[in-house]
């Protein structure tokens, strides 16, 4: 085999694990198929979709109000690096708190909960099936766990832990983890906010 041949079956090889894995990058990513929607009823009871805020970006999370310490800590730091955004970017965010916990979590309960954190937190909820359904467009996953032998039913729910920062057009800016600090995502934040026109 000369080595040019040699050189156009190995292009040809090669070509064959790009195509292939082109699909299969985008399956095991998830990124591609998640279009960050929801249909789901605020604290106050009003049914809103992502289109029905006014302000053109937002910081989103999803969580359960009786969770015992992650989503508590969590939304304090999402409210901390909200409150350190000059107030002219604070207009332009709306913060949303999305229950994985619908059942438990109606409207009352929520309204009650996002007060601790912030005045205009919205928290949303809905049927189980809404719920699952805005968890899934965003990549976010929980499951209920039940407590061993325990007669009552009584629950917790294991779920991602995740703050998405989405801008114009539902297009994620930002996804920040549970090590990110309030400090950090402010900076961050704050820098989206300045390069974007
Ligand atoms: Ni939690």
């Amino acid at each position: 085999m000369s080595l040019r041949r040699l050189f156009s079956v190995l292009l040809f090889l090669c070509g064959l694990v790009v195509l292939g894995g082109v699909p299969l990058y985008r399956g095991l990513s998830g990124s591609a198929s998640l279009s960050y929607r929801f249909t789901l009823v605020d604290h106050t009871g009003l049914v809103r979709s992502e289109k029905d805020f006014a302000a053109p970006w937002k910081l989103v999370y999803f969580g359960f109000t009786s969770c015992p310490v992650i989503c508590p800590t969590e939304l304090q730091k999402m409210a901390q690096a909200y409150l350190r955004l000059p107030e002219t970017q604070q207009r332009l965010i709306q913060p949303l708190f999305i229950s994985v916990d619908p059942e438990r979590d109606t409207p009352e309960v929520l309204s009650n909960y996002v007060d601790l954190f912030l005045p205009n937190l919205i928290g949303l909820t809905g049927t189980p099936a809404q719920s699952a359904a805005a968890q899934r467009s965003y990549g976010a996953t929980s499951r209920k766990v039940f407590a061993e032998g325990d007669q009552r039913g009584e629950y917790t729910v294991d779920h991602t832990s995740f703050i998405y920062f989405l801008g114009p057009g539902n297009r994620l800016a930002a996804q920040f983890k549970p090590s990110d600090s309030a400090a950090f995502m402010a900076r961050r934040i704050a820098d989206i906010l300045a390069s974007s026109p």
